[in-house]
């Protein structure tokens, strides 16, 4: 989700009305998603390198997430989303961190749409983690190096248990995955939009999944 702060510049103003915006377009995406019968809409909210940003900038964004955390909550159970987080959330502080558990365990039952937010997600990082954890089960031999192949890998990610990667999108005409599922997106469609992610509309949406159903997908075959 790219080009908030573009969006405002544009208008004439502050970074946080195009975060608002962002936020809005949020909301459509996952009223999308769940029209069209997506089984999982994966959102990178914020990034293990946003931290980067201005003091002020980043409250204004945390400060977001809990207002729409709240806001949405209903939305979630009214549409049975369920919601998943990766990245290490920890960070974000307690107050934050119980609200979005709270929103974790009130939608873990819930079978329509799969909502995963990436928060202070980085996708190396998250491969490395992968690898340091089935280093220390072939040192305590619980595991056979000889074994580890990219099932083995893979069932450390955050995202175990989520179907394969089928269609990337990046707005803002920035050409780049940013440490982004980079695992996960081996076999995906990479979708690049010009348009900034506030405009990011029901329309959009749509032409997205018109544009994946168009492609050949052959998987290295042919
Ligand atoms: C994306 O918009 C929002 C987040 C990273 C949370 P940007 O804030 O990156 O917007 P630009 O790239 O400055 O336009
Ligand atoms: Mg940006």
């Amino acid at each position: 989700m790219d080009g908030n702060g573009r969006w405002a510049e544009q208008r004439g103003l502050p970074r946080v009305a195009g975060h608002k915006a962002g936020a809005e377009a949020v909301r459509r995406a996952m009223q999308s998603a769940a029209d069209h019968g997506v089984e999982v809409l994966t959102l990178y909210a914020f990034s293990s390198e946003n931290w980067r940003r201005s003091a002020d900038e980043i409250a204004d964004l945390t400060g977001l997430m809990r207002f729409y955390l709240e806001r949405e909550l209903k939305t979630l159970e009214k549409e049975r989303i369920r919601l998943k987080l990766i990245g290490d959330y920890s960070a974000f502080g307690p107050d934050l961190v119980d609200r979005l558990e709270r929103a974790l365990e009130r939608t873990a039952g819930n079978d329509r749409l799969t909502l995963v937010v990436a928060l202070n997600y980085g996708s190396r990082s998250e491969i490395a983690t992968a690898a340091r954890t089935l280093a220390g089960q072939a040192m305590t031999g619980q595991i056979d190096p000889d074994e580890i192949d990219e099932h083995a890998l893979a069932a450390y990610l955050e995202t175990e248990g989520l179907p394969e990667l089928d269609l990337l999108i990046r707005t803002s005409g920035e050409v780049r995955l940013s440490n982004f599922l980079l695992w996960q997106a081996a076999y995906a469609e990479l979708l690049f939009l010009d348009l900034l992610w506030p405009d990011f509309d029901e329309a959009a949406f749509a032409g997205a999944l018109e544009h994946y159903a168009a492609r050949q997908r052959r998987f290295g075959g042919r």
